[in-house]
């Protein structure tokens, strides 16, 4: 009566030499047929696999999504079905810009990735810790992130190449503002807001669609880190988000957040004074009040760091019936890129590794590709129509269609309400959400930051810069202008 387990190699045959390789004599040259020795050196050269291309390094832990408002007369998503109703949830918490093993506590937006295992197929929600982003077109994405990954000369960090892309960009200051106060440095996963940041839509019974933004609100509330503190938890403790949401867990103590939504009708969106579909703007939470919906608990710590996390996998193109996407040029390029990503990072048949795979029903006519481990659709007909199986596409899933523009554009139009105004909304920010000791962290971070570029055109790409921070606010443009030790033509502000 013994309840060791045994030791097997991988195609289960037990055996009893694992520290030690077959040799000639006990000193001798080792022997070829020790097999064991090669699938144990084999399979550890292969334990790596790409990194995420962004948000390589995060935590994630499971839990619950309850409903606890009445949100059906704007979609008939089932989730969202009744007030009780649960949905066992994912969340992935991560920072952006750094390599796997970089430090947690980074200057960085956060991401807030979520995947609700539905009755209607796995929802993703892949948000950030903010409401905006840099860029409102995709086909800014790479350089953008090149900006703030490695240069290629020095392969280090560079504020040079991070000021450069900002000033070039003026979309970006909204984000920069964030970023660059103590909210680009949060306590952790637990004390940040998530946001959906796109407008999404919704749809309801009558097929009538609304435009939707998704916030949540921390329950354990809003805690930053000083740049100060948290370039000393950097060397303390690299690792300080995943240990702090583990432990948490761990000890019972349940982090929480309430789901809120704006909402803004079809017709309102047609005449808003400026594109409710920029990823560089809010929406006023005057004009669209925020509206309860249902409260996110993460309560399970996944049991293998690996499985569960590193081979997770979210996307923006993954809606359910009753939740749309949203004519934002960024929303619509991610819709491609990220299965694009995930074949490439964990191959073609990802879809099928337990945590992405859906609970419920998975049936189609998709077949075969590296590492198919789920049947493959056994003896069924692998095309349709056919005259064999049961399969029929479910009417109740058709999407109402969406009136469109009809002619082709491939730049902005600069013209258009707001395309190009990047000012007034980073200039509330500063003025109207931040407290005076905010805007001072806000302020020294900037200039600190900025301190470091460096070359030929520093004093070009600070000018570029400083003019977006007067434009947004005067005592900004002033502050750090007066911090980078710059004299300003006060004509030219
Ligand atoms: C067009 C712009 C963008 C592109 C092309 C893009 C592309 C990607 C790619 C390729 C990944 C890695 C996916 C994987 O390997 O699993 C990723 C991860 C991620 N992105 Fe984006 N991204 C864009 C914009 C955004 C925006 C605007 C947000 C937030 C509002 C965002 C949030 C995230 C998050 C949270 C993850 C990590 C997901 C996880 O935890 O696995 N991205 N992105």
């Amino acid at each position: 009566m013994n309840d060791q387990k045994k030791l097997t190699t991988a195609s289960g045959i037990p055996y009893y030499h694992h520290e030690d390789t077959q040799s000639i004599g006990p000193r001798g040259p080792l022997l070829l047929q020790d097999f064991i020795l090669h699938e144990k050196m084999a399979h550890f050269n292969r334990e790596r696999i790409p990194e995420r291309i962004v948000h390589a390094k995060g935590s994630a832990a499971y839990g619950t999504f309850t409903v606890t408002h009445d949100i059906s007369r704007y979609t008939k998503a089932k989730l969202f079905s009744e007030i009780g109703k649960q949905t066992r949830i994912i969340l992935r918490m991560s920072t952006v810009g750094g390599e796997k093993g970089s430090a947690d506590t980074e200057r960085d937006p956060r991401g807030f990735a979520l995947k609700f295992y539905t009755e209607d197929g796995n929802w993703d929600l892949v948000g950030n810790n903010t409401p905006v982003f840099f860029i409102k077109d995709g086909k800014k994405f790479s350089d953008f992130i090149h900006t703030q990954k490695r240069d290629p000369y020095t392969n280090c960090k560079s504020a040079t190449m991070v000021w450069d892309f900002f000033s070039h960009n003026p979309e970006s200051l909204h984000q920069v503002l964030f970023l660059m106060s103590d909210r680009g440095t949060p306590y952790g996963y637990r004390h940040m807001h998530g946001y959906g940041s796109h407008t999404y839509s919704m749809i309801n019974a009558k097929n009538e669609r609304a435009f939707v933004k998704f916030h949540f609100r921390t329950v354990q509330g809003i805690k930053n880190f000083t740049a100060g503190e948290a370039l000393q938890m950097k060397g303390e403790d690299p690792d300080f988000a995943q240990r702090d949401l583990l432990s948490s867990i761990d000890q019972g103590d349940f982090p929480k957040w309430i789901l809120k939504i704006q909402v803004m009708t079809e017709e309102q969106a047609n005449h808003h004074s400026f594109n409710p579909f920029d990823l560089t703007k809010v929406w006023s939470q005057k004009e669209f009040p925020l509206i309860e919906v249902g409260q996110l608990e993460l309560n399970e710590n996944p049991s293998n760091y690996f499985a569960e996390v590193e081979q997770l996998a979210f996307a923006p193109a993954h809606i359910v019936d009753g939740i749309g996407h949203s004519p934002d040029k960024m929303l619509q390029a991610r819709i491609l890129s990220y299965p694009d990503a995930q074949r490439y990072r964990l191959g073609v048949n990802y879809e099928q590794i337990p945590v992405n795979r859906c609970p419920y029903l998975v049936n189609n006519y998709e077949r075969d590709g590296r590492m198919r481990v789920d049947g493959n659709g056994y003896e069924q007909p692998n095309y349709y129509p056919n005259s064999f199986d049961t399969t029929k596409p479910d009417e109740t899933y058709i999407r109402p269609s969406e009136v469109l523009e009809n002619h082709i554009a491939d730049w902005y139009d600069r013209n258009g309400p707001g395309e190009n105004e990047h000012f007034f909304q980073p200039g509330t920010f500063y003025r109207d959400v931040l407290s005076v000791e905010e805007k001072r962290s806000l302020e020294a971070n900037i200039i600190d930051s900025m301190s470091g570029i460096t070359g030929p055109k520093r004093e070009e790409i600070i000018n570029r810069q400083l003019c977006h921070f007067f434009r947004a606010d005067m005592a900004l443009g002033i502050a750090i202008a007066k911090g980078l030790d710059i004299k300003v033509d006060m004509q030219q502000h």
